[in-house]
């Protein structure tokens, strides 16, 4: 947990449990009783500043969201914006790190995961804590309902190829490859702060999308 140079940060928080939750560990109940329908659930690993997941609930209302974070200081510019954007029923945020994902959530509970632009951790000792590794494969594959999804976009090449390879070796079907995204700018896209941020620099974005079962 980073506070060092937010110190209002917790207290913020603390303040709009309705859309940033403290304990997403205890939601025994099942999150389709959190939102009070059976909408499909998708969830954003790493949602970092909450433009693309925000963007996501207001575009696409029969859906829910729910954003994931690592750090208190980022997530908390992701809540400000859930703000300003009026609070959308169908989003909530909270943090945590990845790796308690099925802690969280019930077997086969949610219908797909963005990855975007996630860190990646060049050096090949940090290589489990690459989103796409088989480590984090693993706890996606417990998590997704049968035929969910993973859309990953990132302008990094070698994280890119890195992950077609993990996800191939872990046996996972790939679909929809891109190697420049925005080339064919679909109408649906929505922009991370990342992908504004590279793609304004000239850096080509990737894009796949991926599932576990086999065609
Ligand atoms: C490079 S930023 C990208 C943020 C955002 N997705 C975007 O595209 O603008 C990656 C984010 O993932 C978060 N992150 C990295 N590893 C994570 C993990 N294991 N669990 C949750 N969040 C993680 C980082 O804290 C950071 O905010």
């Amino acid at each position: 947990m980073r506070l060092r140079n937010k110190p209002w940060a917790r207290d913020y928080m603390a303040e709009h449990p309705d859309i940033l939750l403290a304990e997403p560990e205890k939601m025994n109940n099942g999150w389709s009783n959190l939102f009070g329908n059976e909408n499909p659930i998708h969830i954003e690993v790493g949602t970092g500043m909450g433009q693309f997941i925000i963007g996501m609930a207001l575009a696409n209302p029969d859906v829910n969201y729910i954003g994931i974070e690592h750090f208190d200081n980022v997530i908390v510019s992701a809540l400000e914006k859930a703000i300003e954007a009026d609070k959308p029923s169908n989003l909530r945020l909270f943090r945590a790190n990845g790796m308690d994902l099925s802690t969280i959530f019930h077997k086969g509970e949610i219908d797909r995961i963005y990855l975007n632009f996630s860190d990646p951790w060049p050096k090949t000792r940090n290589a489990k804590r690459r989103l796409t590794h088989e480590t984090f494969l693993r706890l996606y594959e417990e998590v997704l309902a049968p035929g969910g999804e993973i859309h990953f976009k990132t302008d990094n090449r070698l994280l890119f190829e890195y992950s077609l390879v993990s996800m191939s070796q872990y046996g996972m079907t790939l679909g929809s490859v891109s190697l420049d995204l925005h080339a064919e700018m679909p109408e649906d896209n929505i922009m991370t702060e990342y992908e504004e941020k590279f793609s304004a620099k000239g850096h080509p974005i990737y894009r796949l999308e991926s599932r576990f079962e086999k065609l």
